[in-house]
């Protein structure tokens, strides 16, 4: 069968949208309707007009979707692509957690469950972060939760203490500043751009620090033709789209690969994509009280991000 073929006339057959994240794999970026970070595709399921929406990414993201589009039937090509960041923060523990800081506001990173999303004042992503989190006073005692990466990275920059769930992505949390010093003694004209949830010291070595988008913005608007990233490997995919003539390396994630790819993104096929859509299912299902509570905190994020033209 020819599931490109399938699947662009499933799409107009059903007024279906396919929303697809960076770290897809290529066949799937290539025939989706949007492409992009958290952030990206946060807006694009708040203004989609489909009556379908086909996540290609990973559970917290279309459970967004859905949280967005409560009469909206939203749909993940593999119901098992799940997070190890939002894993690391079961509600249940962070419910007792935030108990201990009863005079502290929580930001959470997108990155969670609508269990998280519930207990949370503000959703951010890497893309808004660092304006959502100064867009509170500076006495504000904040809470940031999943990742304690990005969470770090955001103390660091903006000066504050906030205080920091201990989770991490288990794909960026494994570079290691051997690696990228090994490529750029190889590359010495390379410049390094590396995503937040990288941890600390490997964030040290970027030239440039930012969300997938972000990232990509960096590499087709600046002049230099050579680039070490400390990411997801999917997102060279589209780097290499839009700059040809520039190289591109990954940090690999171990000696024996050439690669770091997310195991829970690279689930879903284009075969999956096809039969989620056929099917309109594996489906997306939320309680409506679930869905009341874990709004308020992402609507506030678009807010926000709107005033501070982000998006
Ligand atoms: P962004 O898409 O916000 O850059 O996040 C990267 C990521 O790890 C998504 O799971
Ligand atoms: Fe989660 Fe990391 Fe995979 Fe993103 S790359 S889905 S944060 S495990």
């Amino acid at each position: 069968m020819d599931y490109i073929q399938e699947i662009e006339r499933l799409k107009k057959e059903k007024n279906a949208v396919i929303l697809a994240h960076y770290y897809q794999i290529p066949e799937i970026q290539d025939i989706a309707d949007y492409i992009g970070d958290s952030l990206g595709l946060a807006q694009a399921a708040a203004e989609t007009k489909a009556d379908l929406i086909v996540f290609a990414g990973v559970h917290f993201m279309a459970e967004t979707a859905k949280i967005l589009n409560p009469q909206k039937k939203v749909v993940l090509p593999d119901i098992n692509a799940g997070c190890s960041l939002a894993d690391s923060c079961p509600p249940v523990d962070f419910r007792k957690f935030k108990e201990n800081y009863p005079d502290h506001i929580v930001l959470s990173y997108i990155n969670c469950s609508a269990g998280i999303k519930e207990l949370s004042d503000v959703i951010v992503t890497s893309g808004n972060a660092i304006q959502i989190v100064e867009s509170f006073p500076k006495e504000q005692k904040i809470i940031f939760a999943p990742d304690k990466n990005l969470g770090a990275y955001l103390n660091q920059i903006s000066g504050r203490n906030m205080v920091l769930w201990n989770g991490t992505c288990e794909v960026h949390n494994q570079l290691k500043t051997e690696a990228i010093l090994k490529l750029k003694q190889q590359n010495p004209d390379a410049k390094v751009v590396a995503h937040p949830e990288c941890d600390g010291p490997v964030l040290a070595l970027a030239d440039m620090i930012g969300s997938t988008n972000a990232m990509l913005k960096y590499t087709q608007n600046s002049n230099f033709q050579k680039y070490i990233v400390a990411s997801e490997t999917g997102i060279l995919h589209q780097m290499q789209k839009k700059s040809p003539q520039k190289q591109f390396i990954v940090v690999p994630k171990d000696e024996n690969c050439n690669c770091n790819d997310c195991p829970y993104m690279k689930l879903n096929t284009l075969e999956k994509l096809y039969w989620a859509i056929k099917n309109e299912s594996p489906e997306i299902e939320l309680s409506e009280e679930v869905i009341e509570n874990a709004k308020k905190p992402i609507v506030r994020m678009l807010e926000i991000s709107k005033a501070a033209g982000l998006i």
